[in-house]
């Protein structure tokens, strides 16, 4: 019915499970305090194994099937690193690149005139690892796992072939070189082909194959990968070979350790940049997956002064490379409707390889979106894929042609309701209600979804399915559904169906503030959820403001000479002031009370709350701590929790977090990784601190 929304909601629960399943991970295997069991565990790697299998396109680069499915959780031992392993900044842009420079004259003072050389090579699409010599000979190798602690690969980085079991000549007693382990794009490719034939698992990219092979318990598995080695930088050291870090490179090469080719020292910006340029000119024709190009100081002294931020050097940047783009047909544009009714254009397209990923559909967004691209099937366009996000188009090549635009529909494809677009509004929307089949399944969909009631085995296909035999009108016949009832249908057998009851029942008792979201108020999401939650305590208590809500709104009437609008005013200023909750204003206050004065509404409420459901009133207080009122930005990637742990601890300490850096900012928590929020709150002057500094804040709470 919605595949695009579909793969939204995918992409973003592929995200969840991911931080999820890397935090149990945690603490499962570092902290040994596990939190959840291991059938919970593994239920969680069979969601995600089945999303991945449903979108195999969405497969992220940190996928768990790759940290966790490849090689067993535990299998590898943890092993910390003698220096840490650094992660990069990105620039996206030549302006970014010069700031680079700029920022690094700065730091070190340097004179108008005075030369900075740096050196420039591929970045490496693989996964890092640290290998250890100890008098020429190779003692350990780890992965990089969390930065401070990797894992113990050493007789599986022992069986690749571009890693010298000894270096030659005379080498220092410790010498710890990084780099990449990757597989070519043509080994990818045959070992997937092997892969299939055989009944074994599918790699999505080459990264992941790269990442499952070294990962292995077995080093026998790996030694049958094709499996390579690109060394850019070392670790732990005894004793440095030269002062720079071609010096230091060339060493390494000469030790009989693959460097790149296209490593380069520059002093001149212009000619840096046509490196740039020209890497990423034969990008495509590469062996392998380069995802930019690395610029890092060359004198080492001027590194050890620039020193880090966070977990990236100051002294090295990675210039990454723009979105992949490619050409294609737009064969048709589909309309879905979603839970709110907004109509949703969806570009079906030609299929088309981008960046090694086939796409065959793309978002439009809404009806300005294919006014402004001026788009018609049968178009030429250009499909643009960025990370994980859902394609777009973004050029249309046939513009000019001489055919009739795309009229947009009047009328809902679903239900044959009028659609229709309010004035100020961008979304053209059904006016079916309650009526439009496809509404209705969205909003069971949304009931159930993750960050609502989050019933676990009821997917979309059951949804429909439930729907259409009458089985699932409403989200109160969710919490009747009876066993026998899904015994008697086909493929469901004494397990499934235990299985589906018993996660409902898990969820007849949600928080307020879980159970107002799911409802599926317009313009009530998580954050207001959560407001009106904290706000009320207890749904008795917010219905019973919506009634003096609804008895303010209909008490206030326009006196004769009134404008409208000032009435308009007058009367939103009194509903809200009713409400009186923290971020509302009259929007969402309107929303809240139409949803309530709807009798259908209502008697769906009524209906949950008959079919034994007892949603739960908020009790804890928020605790005192020194960020209690302040705004906190949380920017970079975290490493010992999600972002929506960060931010409910936030909550839990009065404090607000906030999504992008300005003066109202009191506090920036900065991860692996952060940019422009981080330079941002840096040149605004705001405090920074680290992930630790934040757990030692949260644990001191009073
Ligand atoms: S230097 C202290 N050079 O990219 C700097 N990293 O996004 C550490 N990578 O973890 C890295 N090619 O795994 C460097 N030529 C290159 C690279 C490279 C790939 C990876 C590396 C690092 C990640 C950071």
């Amino acid at each position: 019915m919605s595949d695009l929304f579909e793969e939204a909601e995918a992409a973003a629960e592929l995200k969840r499970l991911a931080e999820e399943i890397a935090r149990h991970n945690r603490l499962y295997h570092s902290e040994d305090q596990p939190e959840i069991s291991d059938a919970d565990f593994d239920a969680l790697i069979r969601r995600n194994a089945e999303l991945e299998a449903k979108y195999p396109h969405l497969v992220r680069a940190d996928s768990p099937a790759v940290q966790v499915g490849a090689a067993p959780a535990g299998h590898l031992a943890k092993v910390p690193h003698a220096a840490p392993m650094l992660s990069l900044d990105n620039a996206f842009s030549d302006e970014d690149v010069a700031d680079f420079v700029g920022r690094v004259r700065r730091f070190l003072n340097l004179g108008e005139g005075a030369e900075v050389a740096l050196t420039a090579e591929p970045k490496i699409d693989g996964l890092s690892c640290s290998l250890r010599y100890e008098k020429g000979v190779l003692v350990l190798a780890a992965t990089r796992g969390d930065g401070t602690t990797g894992e113990d690969v050493t007789p599986n980085a022992r069986t690749v072939a571009d890693i010298p079991e000894r270096l030659s000549g005379k080498a220092p007693d410790v010498f710890e070189i990084r780099g990449e382990v990757y597989m070519a794009k043509a080994d990818f490719a045959a070992l997937n082909k092997r892969q299939e034939a055989e009944g074994g698992k599918i790699f999505a990219n080459p990264r992941n194959a790269a990442a499952g092979s070294l990962r292995q318990k077995d080093a026998a598995i790996t030694a049958a990968r094709p499996l390579r080695f690109l060394a850019h930088g070392w670790g732990e050291v005894s004793e440095l070979p030269g002062e720079t870090q071609c010096d230091i490179m060339h060493a390494i090469a000469a030790w009989g350790l693959p460097v790149s080719e296209d490593f380069q020292r520059f002093t001149d910006m212009d000619a840096l940049i046509a490196h740039y340029r020209a890497i990423e000119t034969k990008r495509a024709d590469l062996p392998f997956d380069i995802d930019g190009v690395v610029y890092k100081i060359d004198r080492l002294d001027w590194q050890k002064r620039l020193g880090q931020v966070a977990r990236a050097p100051r002294w090295a940047i990675a210039h990454k490379f723009p979105a992949e783009r490619a050409q294609t047909t737009l064969n048709a544009i589909d309309i879905q409707v979603g839970r709110t009714g907004k109509l949703t254009p969806v570009a079906r397209l030609e299929a088309v390889t981008v960046g090694g990923v086939t796409v065959t559909n793309a978002t439009l967004h809404n009806a300005d979106e294919i006014g402004r691209l001026g788009v018609r099937p049968g178009d030429r366009i250009v499909v643009q894929r960025a990370g994980d996000v859902i394609p777009q188009i973004v050029e249309n090549l046939t513009a000019g042609e001489d055919r009739p635009p795309y009229v947009f529909p009047d009328h809902c494809p679903e239900c044959g309701s009028e659609a229709v677009r309010e004035e100020g509004e961008v979304d053209v929307r059904c006016t079916g209600g309650l009526i439009c089949p496809a509404q209705r399944v969205e909003r069971l969909r949304h009931f159930v979804s993750r960050h609502a009631l989050d019933i676990e085995g009821l997917g979309l296909v059951h949804i429909e399915a439930f729907f259409k035999d009458g089985l699932l009108q409403s989200p109160a016949d969710i919490f009747k559904l009876k066993k026998g009832v899904l015994l008697s249908r086909e493929r469901w057998a004494e397990v499934s169906a235990q299985n589906l009851i018993d996660a409902i029942d898990a969820k007849r008792t949600p928080p307020l503030d879980r159970f107002l979201f799911a409802l599926g108020i317009r313009h009530v999401g998580e954050v207001t959820a959560r407001d009106l939650a904290r706000r009320y305590r207890s749904l008795e208590a917010l219905r019973e403001m919506v009634a003096r809500a609804l008895a303010v709104r209909e008490e206030i009437q326009p006196t004769p000479a009134e404008p409208e609008r000032k009435y308009v005013q007058r009367r939103d200023k009194a509903v809200v002031a009713v409400i009186d909750t923290p971020n509302i204003g009259p929007e969402v206050a309107n929303a809240i009370l139409d949803f309530f004065d709807e009798p259908h509404n209502r008697e769906v409420l009524d209906d949950i709350l008959a079919s034994g459901v007892a949603v739960q009133d908020v009790v804890h207080e928020t605790r005192q701590s020194e960020v209690s009122g302040k705004t906190v930005v949380f920017t970079g990637s975290l490493e010992t929790m999600s972002r929506d742990e960060a931010k409910a601890q936030a909550e839990s300490l009065g404090a607000k977090a906030a999504g992008s850096v300005s003066a109202k900012t009191d506090l920036v928590v900065a991860g692996p990784g952060a940019g422009s929020k981080l330079k941002k709150a840096e040149e605004l002057g705001i405090r920074v601190i680290s992930e630790a500094d934040w757990a030692a804040i949260v644990a001191g709470a009073s």
